[in-house]
């Protein structure tokens, strides 16, 4: 089968649901492509909520907390965006039919009460609103395909022009003379655990990679500070609860964050997730404790946290909660400036996909599903504007070819070399061997696995060269910070790989030959 298009999006998260839907008003046709359903991924899963400056006054201290956190690698002109265009974009769901609760919370790193959400289920409130905004568009220029898996990009003298996919009917080819817009997620999965949902297979990189594209700062990998983990499950339990006045608690009893960071429960997530870690090790747990919320208040605030908890015997408000932190979010992605460009022409990335720059080392609470917004937005207005006039079949960029099995074995490897702690010797003996043999079969699951692998490779050999500790990238071995913050930037030049560090505001096209 065979779809022409103005645009092709890839993934329908809240960066691409609402890419689509902005190209959409602008009069594009759209071909949205979602490798399970339209609402499948992440932001469905996002319980705390949508970060944006409270009024024009906030936005300065909205970047300021941004870049805290960030730990000097945020890229200053994608904040400075971001920030600016946020509040717009959250009142957009608003228009949309999102009715966030009317007071604002508090989360790590913020300084003020500036995350809108609408219980503990802001993810999935924005996820309906936007598939609903989408269906009202199918049949007038936009073409929803769910279970299409993508396999590799299309490129016509080194542009990208469109990619081909499996669907239970078929291959399926999309040309796009806007090219195509990368929504789809980060790589979780490549984690034993993780609060990443099954779609978190790093796909949209992968494709991005193998076509010549630059990622970015893959070895900044962020650690959800309180999951509660049941065999190789996390369950998340909101930053929002820390910022309602939960504690945590050692074995001990003891309140242990003042030894930490002056913002105790409210520092941003690097140093929270660390300081469980620590205290794990010396202690044996840790515990969020709610029950100074009041147990009938607490289940009445955290509706889905309490019903995910109860069938595990914990009762919110009541009980202790034994957490420990969990891979949450990629922080790093496929390098793009802030119209959403990427280093190859053609090729567009918004949303966990994408290193932005807004993150820097180390993402602000529930800055993700904003900048989704903001950057999904502009990432399909500059696709459009960048138009080419003719379709152009193309040539396929390299598909991906692994071993399925090996996938376990490597996800346990990576999980003990590059967690919250790491050393560059159990980093470099996790390198070692980690190849696969190539054994290419057309289904999404090998594809899949040939993604993660090759990922946690990429995410290895740049954990190993950061010798330093910044943010989520802590290391044993080299705990000082380097003092010119430097990105870590990786790309396939049709017959190596390639590895260099470049300093913040370096231009992408600078990063790359
Ligand atoms: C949470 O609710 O704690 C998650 C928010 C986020 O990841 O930004």
């Amino acid at each position: 089968m065979r779809l022409d298009t103005d645009l092709l999006v890839i993934g329908g998260g809240v960066a691409g649901a609402y890419a689509a839907l902005t190209a959409c008003r602008e009069g594009a046709n759209v071909v949205l492509a979602c490798k399970t359903s339209l609402r499948g991924g992440a932001t469905r899963w996002a319980q705390g909520g949508i970060a944006a400056p409270l009024d024009p006054g906030d936005e300065a201290n909205h970047a300021l907390d941004t870049q805290r956190a960030g730990r000097g690698l945020c890229e200053p002109q994608a904040v400075d965006v971001f920030v600016r265009e946020a509040r717009a974009a959250v009142e957009a769901l608003v228009d949309l039919g999102v009715a966030f609760d009317p007071q604002g919370a508090l989360e790590g790193g913020h300084r003020r009460p500036r995350i809108r959400h609408t219980g503990d289920a802001t993810g999935d409130a924005i996820s309906r609103a936007l598939s609903r905004a989408l269906h009202a568009w199918e049949g007038r220029g936009l073409h929803i395909k769910t279970r299409a898996f993508a396999r590799n990009l299309r490129l016509a003298g080194g542009r990208v022009v469109g990619a081909d996919f499996l669907t239970p009917e078929g291959p399926l080819r999309v040309r796009a003379r806007g090219g195509v817009l990368l929504a789809t997620g980060g790589f979780g999965q490549l984690y034993p655990v993780t609060t990443a949902p099954p779609e978190g297979t790093g796909d949209g990189l992968a494709l991005a990679y193998r076509a010549g594209a630059a990622l970015r700062d893959l070895e900044f990998v962020q650690f959800h500070p309180t999951a509660v983990v049941a065999g190789k499950r996390a369950y998340l339990v909101t930053e929002a609860a820390r910022g309602e006045g939960a504690q945590l608690l050692n074995a001990r009893g003891e309140r242990f964050m003042a030894r930490y960071d002056s913002a105790l429960e409210l520092a941003p997530r690097d140093v929270v997730a660390r300081a469980i870690a620590a205290e794990i090790a010396a202690t044996g747990r840790v515990d969020l404790d709610l029950r100074p919320l009041g147990a009938e208040w607490a289940a009445r605030r955290f509706p889905t946290v309490a019903a995910t908890l109860r069938p595990l015997g914990l009762e919110l408000g009541r009980d202790l909660i034994p957490v420990q932190p969990a891979v949450h979010y990629t922080v790093g992605g496929v390098q793009t400036d802030v119209q959403g460009r990427s280093t190859l022409p053609g090729l567009y990335a918004a949303g966990e996909v994408a290193s932005s720059g807004l993150h820097g080392a180390n993402r602000l609470a529930s800055n993700s599903l904003s900048e989704g917004l903001v950057f999904g937005a502009r990432a399909a207005r500059t696709a459009l504007a960048e138009s080419v006039l003719a379709f152009a079949e193309g040539d396929p960029s390299p598909a991906p070819g692994a071993d399925w099995a090996g996938v376990p074995a490597l996800r346990e490897r990576l999980g003990a070399a590059a967690g919250v702690q790491r050393h560059g010797t159990e980093l470099r003996a996790a390198l070692e061997g980690w190849g696969l043999a190539p054994a290419v079969q057309p289904d999404p699951a090998a594809l899949e696995a040939a993604n993660l692998a090759l990922l946690g490779e990429l995410l290895l050999r740049a954990a190993l060269e950061r010798s330093e500790s910044r943010g989520s990238h802590s290391r044993s071995d080299c705990p000082a910070q380097w003092q010119t913050p430097l990105h870590t930037v990786q790309w396939w030049d049709g017959r190596e790989a390639r590895q260099a560090q470049v300093p913040v505001g370096t231009h992408m096209l600078e990063s790359t030959p």
